[in-house]
């Protein structure tokens, strides 16, 4: 009998593009990490430098991440696996930074083994102190959204992926009414607690409910224990002690990939808070989320767009209302991996990255979707920040300044070629080539990949 390999089986791809050797030879454990507000292509750099690397492990955020990989002709979109499961014999970590909705997370593992990838306890592994996302997050994310913007004009909404993510972490920081993925593997625990949690979520819900005139159904904790205990029995060859299996493999020479979700500028405590998500998903997250500590960690790469997008609320002072925008979101095809909601674009804003490479320790820069911005005239680029007729000379930390700065703009000329077939930097026309090294000299960090297309052979190494 002839079995037919998995896309991710041993028989399968070796990288298509040449220079990545050369790219991870000399770095160590390396993170990649967005630089912008996410969506910058993460998932196609993690993809790309997987084979190179052992371990790939997400240190935070839950299914608000949606990460598109192309392999071919296929399309992937991951939302709480490493991208890393495209790739041949490499373990895929959660660790314990990520929120876990264990139900999406089934549903991703059968979605990607339907579609022929390999996914089982082998090469898939969830830390068991990962917190778990339950369907009352979710209401009260919804609910929150609603509250805080009902009977206002204006809306101060954080425009929230809906996944109960914020809610979660709160949970976490609370800890009595937290649950982790550890206690899923023990249903008579997991019923004691939830019987405990579920009145105390159900009073408040209500509560929030009532203050947004909006209806609710109380949680029966029973039927959640019955259901997450289920969930716990089918994940439970995934669960172990992330940490430990990490500092392991590093004491086996393993190298390790960490893959970002959300991105710097949506970091908790660094972003452009309160419009922000709940994780620290700057590289700063990489150590509480997976418990490797700081210095282990030598190679930093941001990921970031040629231009600027954003999903959701939030100021955005490069952020465009008129056809240059519309066009760059039709090229782009800006609209949310996760929720399907048109991304605002915008122009390139070096005076966020020069802040974002500096806070992320960013040791190289991929830049992404440069093919998006073929055929303009020319390309304008945010250099620094009026406010109150005073140059900044920092990012502001207050997003109410940041939302009444005015861009200083610098315009440079743009590209008319198309770019896609271009292999090295060479082939690109001169003109793209000094918009990248305008980027690195404002941002202070060599651009070390180019992406000229979502393909994976679409990609140049310097
Ligand atoms: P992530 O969340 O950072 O992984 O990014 P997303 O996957 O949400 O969004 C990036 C999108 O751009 C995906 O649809 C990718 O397939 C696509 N993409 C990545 N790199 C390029 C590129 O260089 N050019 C173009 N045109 N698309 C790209
Ligand atoms: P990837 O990994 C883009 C944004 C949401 C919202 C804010 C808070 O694909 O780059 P949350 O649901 O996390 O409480 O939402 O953060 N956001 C993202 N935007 N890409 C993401 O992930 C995002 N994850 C969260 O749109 O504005
Ligand atoms: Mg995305």
């Amino acid at each position: 009998m002839t079995t037919t390999p998995s896309v991710n089986s041993p028989t399968k791809r070796e990288s298509p593009v040449a220079g990545i050797d050369r790219l991870t030879a000399s770095s160590g454990h390396t993170a990649i990490v967005g630089l912008q507000w996410g969506d910058e292509g993460k998932g196609k750099i993690v993809d790309l430098l997987a084979p190179h690397f052992d371990l790939v492990v997400r240190y935070n955020g839950g299914a608000n991440a949606g990460h598109s990989v192309q392999v071919g002709k296929e399309r992937y979109a991951l939302h709480l696996i490493p991208s890393g499961i495209l790739s041949r014999e490499k373990i895929n970590v959660l660790g314990n930074g990520v929120v876990i909705d264990p139900n999406k997370l089934l549903e991703e593992i059968d979605g990607l083994r339907k579609r022929g990838v390999h996914v089982a306890g082998d090469n898939l592994r969830i830390s068991d102190r990962a917190h778990v996302v339950l369907p009352y997050h979710k209401s009260q994310d919804a609910l929150m959204e609603a509250a805080v913007s009902h009977g206002r004009s204006d809306s101060n909404k954080i425009g929230t992926t809906g996944r109960g993510i914020g809610p979660c972490y709160a949970d976490k920081a609370l800890r009595s009414t937290a649950v982790r993925m550890g206690d899923l593997l023990d249903p008579r625990k997991l019923e004691e607690r939830l019987a405990h949690i579920v009145p105390i979520k159900n009073v408040t819900l209500a509560a929030l409910a009532q203050s947004c005139d909006q209806s609710f159904e109380p949680f029966d904790p029973r039927k959640l224990a019955e259901e997450f205990a289920e969930y716990g029995k089918k994940l439970k060859e995934h669960v172990t002690d992330a940490s430990h299996l990490l500092h392991e493999s590093m004491a086996h020479h393993k190298r390790l990939l960490f893959e970002g979700a959300n991105a710097t500028l949506l970091d908790i405590d660094h972003g452009t808070y309160p419009y922000v998500t709940s994780s620290n998903c700057s590289s700063l997250g990489v150590h509480t989320g997976t418990g490797v500590p700081g210095h282990k960690v030598t190679s930093i790469l941001g990921v970031v767009k040629a231009y600027q997008t954003r999903v959701g609320g939030g100021p955005m002072p490069t952020e465009l209302h008129d056809e240059v925008g519309n066009r760059i979101r039709e090229r782009g095809h800006e609209y949310g991996t996760t929720t399907g909601r048109p991304r605002r674009c915008g122009h390139l804003d070096l005076m966020a990255l020069k802040y974002a490479a500096r806070l992320s320790g960013a040791t190289g820069i991929c830049l992404m979707l440069l093919d998006v911005l073929a055929g303009f005239e020319t390309l304008k680029v945010c250099t620094g920040y009026r406010h109150n007729g005073q140059t900044l000379d920092h990012y502001p930390g207050d997003a109410d300044v940041l939302a009444a700065v005015e861009p200083i703009y610098q315009e440079v000329p743009g590209f008319g070629d198309e770019i896609t077939a271009c292999k090295n930097f060479a082939d690109l026309p001169a003109k793209a080539r000094a918009y990248i090294e305008l980027i690195e000299q404002h941002a202070g960090v060599s651009v070390k990949v180019i992406s000229v297309g979502p393909a994976r052979d679409q990609t140049i190494v310097r």
